[in-house]
């Protein structure tokens, strides 16, 4: 996004060009700087392991579009579901180019993921006998919870540590293994996946050292050769302005040398690295371009604009910071007013006090910025007000790569008793 003569533009479209073609709210992705992000975090890591790769989290932003950049660019595709890994395959991979990282699995999840013939990465032990009732994998790895976790964005989004529902016990994780070995299974990875959004590099050695002081044991005690170890995503962005971002070179270097020590001190057969982030890949690389629909002076000026928590959860549901640029204003002198969506419930007031342009009036174009990971694929539809549109920019060209909902995808899997119609 870059501010040109006062004027908005992501790419080299303003975002008045967006609002009057596409409407609002619609989510806006710049293909090149999706690219340039994935670059610099793969340039840094295979600099200092050659034997790298990324699997994207498909999670935080499932768009077909989007998932195809990051294939083309490499990536591979980390799966939480069937329909995951369905998406992946209506993009070109499968195989070992997916990793089914689902949790809680159910019988019917298991069957269609084997036959899938992804990477199977189970969040349990005792998922392990109901997966071999149907079928082996052909690599298999656990999710260790090393007793640790962390998140930039609060403890909402902490995965691992005592209290997350995710991943193998520390003291189970030898029993895992040796129970996997002896079923004949015969390909290993690991695999963690304790926080989100952390931009101190020292965050990733930590959590290194501490993976492998668990998975190196287990190597060397049961023999196990592990293809990869797979330390999960988390790379973090900055949201508030000013705040640091990941020094991803500095990040990539200390990781890397844990890495290698480790695989030293345990006498292991170098694993490929792995990692599988979403965020930092995706989550400055879109914005929300909304409009202003109305102002209210009431108890509080309140900005009326149709993003809602419906369009964007995140505020509303961990109390998540993102930055919001009026178009055509933002030199404009500021005052402190409230914003808000237009839901019937008080959590849309999204919010509750920001220094935007005093000025604000109906009609004036409110964009949202970082909304690209867990940004529409949170969106849901409530009130009758259904999901947005999704456009793809490249440099001055912009495609639709999803439609608006409308009234019958309100409706679109309902039916009605015939005797209710009478
Ligand atoms: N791998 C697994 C198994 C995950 O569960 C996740 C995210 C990722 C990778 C990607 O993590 P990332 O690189 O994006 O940090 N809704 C929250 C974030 C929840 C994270 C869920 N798991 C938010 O909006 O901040």
């Amino acid at each position: 996004m870059q501010i040109r003569k006062n004027k908005i533009y992501i790419g080299d479209v303003p975002v008045s060009a967006i609002a009057e073609k596409y409407g609002t709210p619609t989510y806006v992705y710049d293909e090149n700087k999706i690219r340039e992000n994935y670059r610099r975090a793969l340039n840094a890591f295979s600099k200092y392991y050659p034997d790298f790769r990324f699997f994207y989290a498909v999670k935080a932003c499932n768009n077909p579009a989007i998932v195809n950049i990051l294939r083309q660019e490499g990536a591979g595709i980390d799966a939480a579901s069937v329909n995951e890994i369905l998406l992946a395959k209506s993009v070109g991979l499968s195989g070992e180019d997916v990793m089914f990282s689902g949790n809680f699995l159910s019988d019917d999840d298991i069957r269609r993921g084997l036959k899938s013939g992804v990477i199977f990465n189970l969040d349990d032990p005792s998922t392990l006998p109901r997966v071999l009732k149907f079928g082996k994998p052909k690599i298999l790895s656990f999710r260790v919870n090393p007793g640790y976790g962390k998140s930039n964005v609060g403890e909402f989004v902490t995965n691992a540590g005592p209290n997350a529902k995710f991943g193998v016990h520390p003291d189970q994780v030898m029993d895992a293994y040796r129970a996997a070995k002896k079923a004949g299974i015969k390909r290993f990875g690991a695999h963690m996946m304790p926080g989100s959004c952390i931009t101190e590099p020292e965050y990733f050695t930590f959590i290194t050292n501490l993976m492998m002081d668990i998975i190196g044991k287990v190597g060397r005690e049961l023999k196990i050769h592990f293809e990869f170890i797979d330390l999960g995503g988390g790379l973090g962005i900055p949201y508030r302005p000013g705040e640091q971002g990941l020094d991803i070179e500095e990040a990539a270097k200390q990781v890397s040398a844990a890495f290698r020590a480790k695989v030293r001190q345990y006498g292991l057969k170098p694993p490929r690295l792995m990692m599988e982030p979403a965020r930092y890949f995706v989550g400055n690389a879109a914005w929300i371009v909304g409009k202003v629909h109305s102002v209210k002076r009431s108890y509080k000026k309140i900005i009326g604009t149709d993003i809602g928590m419906n369009t964007l959860a995140r505020p509303a549901m961990y109390g998540a910071y993102h930055h919001i640029y009026v178009d055509g204003k933002e030199n404009a002198k500021r005052e402190k007013v409230g914003l808000c969506g237009q839901l019937c419930e008080n959590t849309d007031f999204w919010v509750k006090e920001r220094n935007l342009p005093a000025s604000i009036k109906e009609g004036d174009i409110v964009v949202v910025e970082n909304a690209g990971a867990y940004g529409f694929a949170m969106s849901y539809q409530y009130n009758g007000r259904l999901r947005p549109a999704e456009v793809l920019v490249n440099g001055k060209n912009h495609f639709l790569i999803r439609r608006r909902e409308e009234f019958e995808d309100m409706i679109r899997n309902t039916t009605v008793p015939g005797y209710l119609k009478k």
